[in-house]
């Protein structure tokens, strides 16, 4: 073996042995890739980045990962092209792109965004954003917290109907699975975990605090969660921590459920402490139109006050999607003739809902926000919610759950006066 080879292992085996101990290379320049025995750090040590394999599996993925014992990863570089080796290097390229190559210099993953020869280089921030610049003036050209995958981390910027986080296809396997989560603004700002494509939950409306389609958010997460205005609207979603001690972060896991995950101790174990998903009622219009779900009933799904099923076979037999209809039709839409009762719809109320998808919101204020939904015969129900003020819906109302503590809102069902009586008799 010739000196300076033997240099070069040397302080190899030194970085690799010192790693998240003593040396501080949280880096990926020119003179510096990153092989698959490496990994770089981040300064205050918090997170990693470099070659992983998932649970059960022998594929090697670069990875950005919390400095722990146990493998937690948060985000992927070359999710649906792995390594079947330890040949793999991730480096800056010669057009300035950070790449992801195999032992044939083949490219597996690049940021895809220089395409001139740039002077760069990629640093792993003690936020976990992976950030790759521009040497000669400073600027970001592009940066991993705008390209997540699966997980959110605090200070991560999800942008409106833009930003998606994407589930892995299983838990041993990195590629892009079924689930998607994205922050949407049709009308209140919500986020909506899509299967395939279709809803598959929902967060409910923003108040601008919390989101009230999520039980228990009044409880833990008062001020936490910040949804950015600029001058056209909602733009992006971020989130905070109370206590700066705690380390946790959201991911959406391969099954579709987005769960927070904390830090219990430097070795690694993680505890879920909120999940999106607690019961069947939680997937998206379980109960079909008018249907309502209570995870603490059986069955969990019943029509709202004035409907029935629409097939009642179906609906006995535990098959709900074709959901409820109407009764009695509303005043408004019958034609009034003669012998026809023609006194005025009302409404039912039902306290502490999951309320439906789609709402359409409007200034006039509590005492108003009926009388508005009232004078128009599309208009099926209302709410009043602080901090969002009159909501109110048309054409059908989906996904309604009934919660069982102080959560949720008030949900005024627009029924016909022959269905109102019914409820003076209980
Ligand atoms: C890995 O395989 C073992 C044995 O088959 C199984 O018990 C475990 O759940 C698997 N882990 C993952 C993450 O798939
Ligand atoms: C990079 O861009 C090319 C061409 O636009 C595209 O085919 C490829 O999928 C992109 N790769 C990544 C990792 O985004
Ligand atoms: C690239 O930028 C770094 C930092 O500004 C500088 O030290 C280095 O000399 C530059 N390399 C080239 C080839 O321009
Ligand atoms: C993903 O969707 C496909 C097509 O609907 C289905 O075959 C597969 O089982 C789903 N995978 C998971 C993990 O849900
Ligand atoms: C997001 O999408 C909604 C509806 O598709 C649209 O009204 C809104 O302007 C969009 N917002 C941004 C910031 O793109
Ligand atoms: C439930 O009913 C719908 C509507 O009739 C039908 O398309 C679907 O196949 C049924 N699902 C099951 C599991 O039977
Ligand atoms: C009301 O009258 C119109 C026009 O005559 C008719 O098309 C409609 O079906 C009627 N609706 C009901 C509920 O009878
Ligand atoms: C009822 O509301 C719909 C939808 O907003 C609107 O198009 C229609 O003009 C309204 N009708 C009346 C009578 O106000």
């Amino acid at each position: 073996m010739s000196p300076p080879t033997m240099k070069g292992s040397i302080f190899l085996l030194l970085a690799c042995f010192c790693l998240g101990v003593c040396i501080a290379i949280d880096s990926v320049t020119v003179n510096q890739p990153v092989q698959d025995s490496q990994a770089i750090v981040s300064l205050g040590q918090t997170f990693k980045l470099g070659f992983f394999s998932p649970a059960n599996s022998s594929n090697r993925y670069v990875g950005i990962m919390f400095n722990i014992p146990v493998v937690t990863v948060i985000w992927v570089a070359n999710r649906d092209k792995p390594l079947n080796d330890f040949s793999g290097t991730m480096k800056i390229s010669e057009d300035g792109n950070l790449v992801v190559l195999n032992g044939q210099e083949e490219i597996l993953w690049s940021s895809n965004v220089s395409n001139s020869k740039t002077n760069s280089s990629a640093q792993l921030l003690d936020t976990g954003n992976l950030v790759l610049k521009d040497n000669s003036n400073g600027r970001i050209m592009w940066e991993s917290f705008q390209n997540p995958t699966d997980s959110c981390l605090r200070k991560m910027r999800l942008d409106i109907n833009t930003s998606r986080l994407t589930s892995w296809r299983s838990p041993s396997d990195p590629f892009i699975g079924n689930f998607s989560l994205g922050l949407e603004s049709q009308t209140i700002p919500q986020f909506v975990i899509l299967n395939n494509g279709k809803p598959y939950w929902r967060s409910g409306p923003w108040t601008g605090n919390i989101f009230i389609g999520i039980p228990g958010m009044h409880s833990g997460y008062q001020d936490r969660f910040e949804i950015v205005y600029d001058n056209t609207g909602p733009a992006y979603f971020t989130y905070n921590n109370l206590d700066d001690s705690t380390t946790n972060y959201f991911t959406l896991s391969s099954s579709g459920s987005l769960q927070e995950k904390v830090l219990l101790d430097r070795k690694g174990d993680w505890e879920v402490i909120w999940s999106s998903f607690n019961s069947q009622c939680d997937v998206y219009g379980k109960c079909g139109p008018f249907g309502s779900c209570n995870p603490q009933s059986s069955p969990i799904c019943t029509c709202l006050h004035g409907f029935e099923p629409r097939n009642k076979k179906e609906w006995d037999g535990g098959n709900w999607t074709s959901g409820c209809i109407r009764k009695v039709l509303l005043q408004c839409e019958r034609n009034n003739s003669a012998g026809q009762e023609s006194k005025s719809d009302g409404y039912f109320k039902l306290r502490n809902m999951k309320v439906p998808d789609t709402p359409e919101s409007t200034t006039s204020s509590e005492e108003k926000c009926g009388d508005e939904c009232l004078n128009n015969c599309s208009c099926i129900a209302y709410a009043y919610y602080p901090g969002i003020g009159c909501m109110l819906w048309r054409g059908h109302l989906v996904d309604i759950q009934q919660f069982s503590s102080s959560d949720g809102a008030d949900l005024y069902i627009r029924v016909a006066y022959s269905e109102l009586g019914i409820t003076f008799l209980i």
